[in-house]
């Protein structure tokens, strides 16, 4: 088989690819254009993409010999599922292995923002730790703060499994209620207007679709306590980005942690970067070595397996 990887990823999927035939992986850091995708990939009989890359109908029809696509991700709004499908393409993705990873860096933004961790350590850069000061970088409390978990899937319950321990209250809102995750978490269920304002802290767990697209805009954003921050590890598509801008600057939220942002990346010269209120890290969630080796590897796996014909680990449409 041949099978072309859009970027270098971790060795331990590489090298399971490797036993099974022809590996080209795309050598630049940054990902390849379109034109430069179907230039690279022209012959391959599978594809490992990363979230970098839109495929859909076009592309796969000027790839036709791609029977496969393994997203190292567990979202997938950069594949066009149901054009995929109708071209007969198995599309793979990597969800469980990266929960427990992506939910801890959920939580450090929760503290890392909340206690104003960023601002106060570029402070010490810039030489202006003169001595302790009793009213400098007050921060908000974590512990005994209201938690809203908007999407209550595999990371939204780590991050309120985590919240437990810091003794929150846990409110979530979801497509559905779910009783049976609710006694073991603590967490009451809320309509997202309730979770919006009775929420110290809004953190977003949902995937990017048509209806989640902007989920969190000007009116939500005013709906929320003026105290209240807001953390996003989803998708930057979820919130309207300038909207969030707007009420960062004007007080109607206290602070913001973004993981992901829209668009992405953000240009190092827009104004949320301009802000003290705002920590915004490179979509770096899944970042630990262990969860992008494990990524990697199923990713592999999930092309192996649609290649040779068999039941991928994680397909969504086999
Ligand atoms: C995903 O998997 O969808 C994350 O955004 C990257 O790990």
């Amino acid at each position: 088989m041949r099978v072309a990887v859009t970027r270098g990823i971790p060795e331990a999927g590489l090298e399971l690819l490797r036993r099974e035939g022809d590996v080209v992986v795309w050598p630049e850091p940054c990902p390849p254009s379109r034109e430069q995708l179907i230039e690279f990939a022209a012959g391959a009989d599978g594809l490992l993409t990363l979230l970098t890359e839109r495929i859909d109908g076009e592309l796969l029809d000027a790839l036709p010999s791609v029977r496969a696509v393994s997203n190292m991700a567990v979202g997938y709004d950069n594949i066009d599922v149901e054009a995929a499908t109708a071209r007969g393409v198995v599309v793979c993705i990597t969800p469980d292995v990266l929960t427990e990873t992506t939910a801890d860096f959920a939580f450090a933004l929760i503290l890392a923002v909340a206690r104003k961790v960023k601002p106060a350590a570029d402070s010490v850069l810039r030489g202006e730790w003169r001595t302790w000061e009793p009213m400098g970088f007050l921060g908000q409390d974590v512990h005994g703060a209201t938690l809203g978990v908007v999407g209550m899937g595999r990371i939204g319950q780590a991050v309120a499994r985590r919240a437990r321990g810091f003794n929150m209250k846990i409110l979530y809102s979801d497509q559905q209620r779910r009783p049976e995750i609710e006694e073991d978490l603590g967490a009451r269920f809320a309509s997202l207007d309730q979770l919006l304002r009775e929420s110290d802290i809004v953190t977003l767990h949902v995937p990017l679709t048509r209806e989640t697209r902007k989920l969190i805009g000007a009116e939500q954003l005013r709906s929320m306590k003026r105290s209240a921050i807001l953390i996003n590890t989803a998708r930057g598509g979820v919130v309207d980005t300038e909207a969030l801008a707007d009420a960062l600057e004007s007080g109607t939220i206290w602070a913001a942690g973004l993981d992901v942002t829209d668009p992405e990346p953000l240009p190092a010269d827009h104004r949320l970067l301009r802000l003290p209120n705002v920590l915004v890290t490179p979509h770096i969630a899944s970042a630990s070595e262990a969860t992008r080796a494990q990524m990697s590897r199923l990713a592999a796996e999930n092309l192996i397996a649609a290649l040779r014909g068999e039941e991928p680990p994680r397909s969504l449409n086999w």
